[in-house]
């Protein structure tokens, strides 16, 4: 019997969830305390009927849909200038992970006097900024993978460096988020598959750090249950909204769960990301099993539960690790990171960035430059024996 799937939700922030409920956005500005919005899009969204009923909605808003994947700074920036020319209040993040991750930055950095980078999630840097020079957001997700409309950080590539990095500060987290699984549904299959094995990699990962955090663990196996159940429907039939809603739901809980720490596979996943530009989503499914398996030894317990929670056919590592495998095959994910253009060559400089990721410190078994870079070759060359640490 299917559920009504509609409801308001007030943790991690003021999430209104249900299909259709895209109608509530003016209310949503208003009772965030939006009077003029900026409305931050994709460039592959900003022509979309979505988006021109979203404008027409909204009183006083004007659009930005220069965003792209692997936002950087020049993104930030041009719509920093966008947002002051246009004499806004607050923003409209509306799309992917990059468009609700630089919608969350502008507003964050419309009252701010110091640059980007000093905003860098490192020690205490967040307490540089001004509290009260940070703009309200609504968030309006459109896949369900991210949970970017959930967290308090945005992942900003830095040109100059050619590295991303994690922008943080506890005030960057939506006011609302309107969590509506009609966006959802002209999703291509691939795009659905990427993002919900990222939503997946966020539980999976979060579940594996260490850390005394049970009610991260709570939502991390949720969300696996649900994405283990609805995520091949959402790739089936995109316009299954029950299986929608509840990868929207998902997406929200991995962010939701990885406040407690990410791990290895989002260690490398942003080098990878930085430098092949590669689906941020889609690099993490590819790397998951090579990650899983290097930590084996560490991860023996929660694998156990895991495989549980998702009543698999073979309890324990080994029977999750072959799910994995398969669930992965029938979403029609690549096993190796040289099937979606990664090669080797870099494989040092992506061992060493991938050690001073702030995601590295999150994973099970500590890790540093040398072990990344073994795990990333052995991702590269679709190798699982020899990589268990
Ligand atoms: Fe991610």
């Amino acid at each position: 019997m299917s559920v009504k799937l509609r409801g308001n939700w007030n943790y991690p922030t003021t999430v209104w969830a249900g299909p259709g409920r895209i109608a509530e956005l003016a209310a949503a500005c208003a009772a965030a305390g939006i009077a003029r919005p900026l409305l931050v899009t994709d460039e592959g969204l900003k022509d979309a009927p979505m988006v021109r009923r979203a404008l027409a909605a909204l009183k006083d808003s004007t659009l930005f849909g220069a965003v792209r994947g692997n936002p950087t700074s020049s993104h930030v920036e041009a719509g920093l200038a966008a947002y002051r020319a246009g004499g806004h209040d607050g923003v409209v993040g509306f799309g992917g992970g990059s468009a609700l991750d630089v919608g969350k930055v502008i507003a964050f950095m419309s009252g701010q006097t110091r640059p980007l980078w000093d905003f860098e999630d490192i020690g205490d840097w967040w307490t540089r900024a001004d509290p009260q020079g940070i703009a309200p957001v609504v968030a309006v997700p459109t896949t369900a993978g991210t949970g970017s409309e959930v967290g308090r950080a945005a992942v900003i590539l830095n040109e100059e460096t050619h590295r991303k990095k994690i922008i943080f500060h506890p005030k960057m987290m939506p006011r609302i988020v309107i969590s509506d699984a009609e966006l959802s549904v002209g999703l291509p299959r691939a795009v659905t598959a990427a993002t919900g094995m990222d939503a997946f990699v966020h539980c999976f990962e979060a579940l594996c750090a260490p850390g005394f955090h049970p009610l991260a663990d709570g939502v991390a196996l949720e969300g696996m249950r649900l994405i283990h159940r609805y995520l091949p429907r959402a790739c089936k039939d995109g316009g299954d909204i029950e299986a929608r809603g509840y990868m929207l739901a998902a997406a929200s809980m991995g962010a939701t769960a990885f406040q407690k720490g990410l791990g290895g596979v989002h260690a490398i996943a942003h080098p990878v990301g930085s430098w092949f530009n590669t689906h941020h989503g889609l690099t993490n499914a590819v790397i998951l099993p090579y990650v899983m398996t290097f930590n084996r030894s560490a991860i023996l317990d929660k694998a156990e539960l895991i495989s549980r929670i998702l009543d698999l056919p073979v309890a324990g590592f080994d029977g999750l690790l072959a799910w994995v495998l398969e669930f992965r095959r029938e979403l029609g994910i690549p096993h190796t990171l040289a099937e979606i253009g990664v090669s080797s060559d870099k494989a040092e400089l992506i061992g060493r960035e991938a050690a001073i990721d702030p995601s590295a410190g999150g994973n099970p078994i500590p890790i540093d430059a040398a072990k990344l870079e073994r795990i990333f070759r052995a991702a590269i060359e679709g190798r699982l024996a020899g990589v268990a640490q």
